[in-house]
């Protein structure tokens, strides 16, 4: 079964409402699915069926799609557009949108302790998963991201923001991938990596904020209208490519030093990336 349909077929599971519909709207319109690409490239990378990853990615991309409900609505960044759509808030209301993000996130939980492989790998799957969101991970960068919102901040502040709020959940799938494939060892040098490809990730969504429009993105480009504090507000276009160009390089060179590990389709993925226009 290919990834949208394993997704499409899990909410499907869920009980028929409004809140269904309004997570079903939000999961299923189309995001780039990178969260999940990159648990399957670690799982294939050490010889493993990557379908064994199947309810992690999908619990993952329940939780990154949550997130992105959260930071859309009023009392964040308060956005209109998102996957090419009205954003949740504004297509059903506000405590539907916020219902959403609720039901996608404790329903990853679920999800992901569908996986059949050792319990003892599953569990360490799910503390990872948890660590990684929660207000340790990406739940503590929005928390920065919101307190700077219109403060001064400088390049290393704003480095540990995006290490939270955007590597975390990027380092998820990396570390889950080698918990999964019993690669545990490796786990803390694929969340250096993966803090690597989340700084780059972000710098260029900054990038792509200040240089597209909404329609070109499928989202609302707010980063000027809320005054935030972002790699191109403080270091400019040109810098802020440069420095992201070389963050995907430090990420990929990283990755192609890892043990037992077939890195070439993974550092496919990532020039992929690095090449995205949305
Ligand atoms: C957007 O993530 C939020 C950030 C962390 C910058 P993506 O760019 O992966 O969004 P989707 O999933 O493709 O919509
Ligand atoms: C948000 O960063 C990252 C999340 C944890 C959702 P942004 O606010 O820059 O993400 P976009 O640009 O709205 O996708
Ligand atoms: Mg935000
Ligand atoms: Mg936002
Ligand atoms: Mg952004």
């Amino acid at each position: 079964m290919n990834f949208e349909d394993i997704l499409q077929n899990e909410i499907h599971q869920t009980t028929d409402s409004t809140v269904r519909d309004a997570m079903e709207y939000s999961l299923m319109a189309g995001g780039k699915r990178i969260r999940p690409v990159l648990l399957y490239e670690v799982l294939k990378g050490y010889g493993i069926d990557p379908s064994l990853g199947d309810h992690f990615a999908s619990a993952i991309e329940m939780i990154h799609t949550y997130s992105l409900i959260h930071d859309d609505l009023p009392a964040m960044d308060n956005d209109d557009l998102r996957r090419g759509k009205p954003t949740c808030h504004k297509q059903f209301d506000e405590a539907t949108a916020i219902l959403a993000g609720d039901g996608l996130l404790t329903y990853a939980f679920e999800e992901a302790a569908k996986t059949e492989a050792e319990p003892a790998l599953v569990l360490e799957g799910i503390r990872i998963l948890s660590r990684m969101a929660g207000p340790e991970g990406m739940v503590y960068g929005q928390c920065l991201d919101m307190a700077e919102e219109t403060g001064r901040t400088d390049w290393e502040a704003l480095k540990k923001v995006h290490k939270y709020k955007t590597g975390c959940l990027l380092s998820a799938p990396l570390m889950i991938g080698a918990v999964l494939s019993g690669h545990r060892d490796e786990a803390e040098a694929l969340h250096e990596a993966g803090d690597l490809i989340g700084l780059a990730f972000q710098v260029q969504d900054d990038v792509l904020d200040a240089t597209k429009t909404a329609d070109e993105l499928g989202k609302s480009n707010s980063d000027e209208r809320n005054e935030k504090v972002t790699s191109v507000s403080l270091m400019g276009i040109d810098e802020a490519v440069k420095t992201m160009n070389e963050l995907y390089d430090l990420a990929a060179e990283k990755i192609g030093g890892f043990r037992d590990f077939s890195s070439t389709s993974l550092i496919e993925v990532l020039k992929g990336i690095q090449s995205r226009s949305k």
